[in-house]
């Protein structure tokens, strides 16, 4: 039966800053499991405010309201313990932000480190030693792991941020727009890095970009005003967009 619950599942979920206005309006999805879903839009469309629901960021802060469900492998996380919800669901950022006092080594296990759970040395070792290797990362930092994350390149900083997402073994990997910041040849490495990890994890990636979209993701949502206006196949979404708004947004008329 465990297979045919998705892994991620939106239902009717809205999201509100203020009383007024909703950011996110009534968004139904099932997300694949072992995917890439891309969630493109115009700038102020919701993006961002979808994404980061699934990581609770509204527990850090009173004013901001979640309704509906989000349901992981079927379980509402926002009845869950917000603790659980950020082992389960890794997030990582458009700006690459390992932690700046932090290095390398120790940004790998920061999320340990976080949730309070001691781990042997060997166990420390191995832990960043393979998410380094998951992420391509590790023959080029392997000799410098006491340095600070941030002595790293953009890309490099990214990969590392991806790296210590993974460490935490996340049943699903959130990213907004984590390439943005980054020349075309690190951008290259991570859609590559990605297109190898949904092997592992479920990627949901928030993109300007559509050539990226179209790269990476096989599945995709176009989001207009808050509302999730189309969710299917990229091809067929780029091929032939089933609504007016879509087409519009993908031919550059609206941006
Ligand atoms: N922290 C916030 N407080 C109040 N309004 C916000 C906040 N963050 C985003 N918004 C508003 O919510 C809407 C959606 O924003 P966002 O999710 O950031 O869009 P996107 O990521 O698609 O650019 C916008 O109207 C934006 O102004
Ligand atoms: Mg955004």
């Amino acid at each position: 039966m465990e297979s045919i619950i998705p892994i991620l599942e939106f239902k009717k979920t809205c999201v509100s800053y203020t009383k007024q206005t909703m950011a996110v309006k009534y968004v139904s999805a099932a997300i694949e499991r072992n995917t890439i879903t891309a969630i493109m839009g115009p700038s102020g469309c919701g993006k961002s405010t979808l994404l980061r629901a699934v990581n609770l960021m509204h527990n850090l802060y009173s004013n901001i309201r979640v309704d509906g469900e989000i349901l992981l492998n079927g379980e509402n996380i926002l009845l869950m313990e917000p603790i659980d919800v950020r082992r389960r669901v890794g997030m990582v950022f458009q700006r690459p932000a390992p932690f700046p006092t932090m290095s390398i080594y120790d940004n790998v296990l920061a999320g340990f480190a976080l949730n309070g759970i001691h781990l042997s040395k060997s166990k420390k070792d191995e832990i960043v030693e393979s998410n380094l290797k998951n992420v391509v990362l590790w023959d080029e930092v392997k000799d410098v792991l006491n340095k600070k994350g941030t002595f790293l390149s953009g890309g490099q900083q990214q990969r590392l941020c991806i790296a210590r997402a993974l460490a935490m073994k996340p049943d699903i990997l959130l990213m907004d727009e984590p390439t943005s910041a980054l020349d075309p040849i690190a951008t290259k490495r991570i859609e590559e890095l990605l297109l190898e990890l949904q092997k592992k994890v479920t990627i949901l990636v928030v993109t300007h970009n559509m050539g990226q979209a179209k790269r990476i993701s096989s599945r995709s949502m176009f989001m207009y005003l808050g509302e999730l206006v189309e969710y299917g196949d990229t091809e067929t979404m780029f091929s032939n967009p089933e609504h007016e708004r879509t087409k519009a947004y993908l031919i550059g008329k609206i941006g």
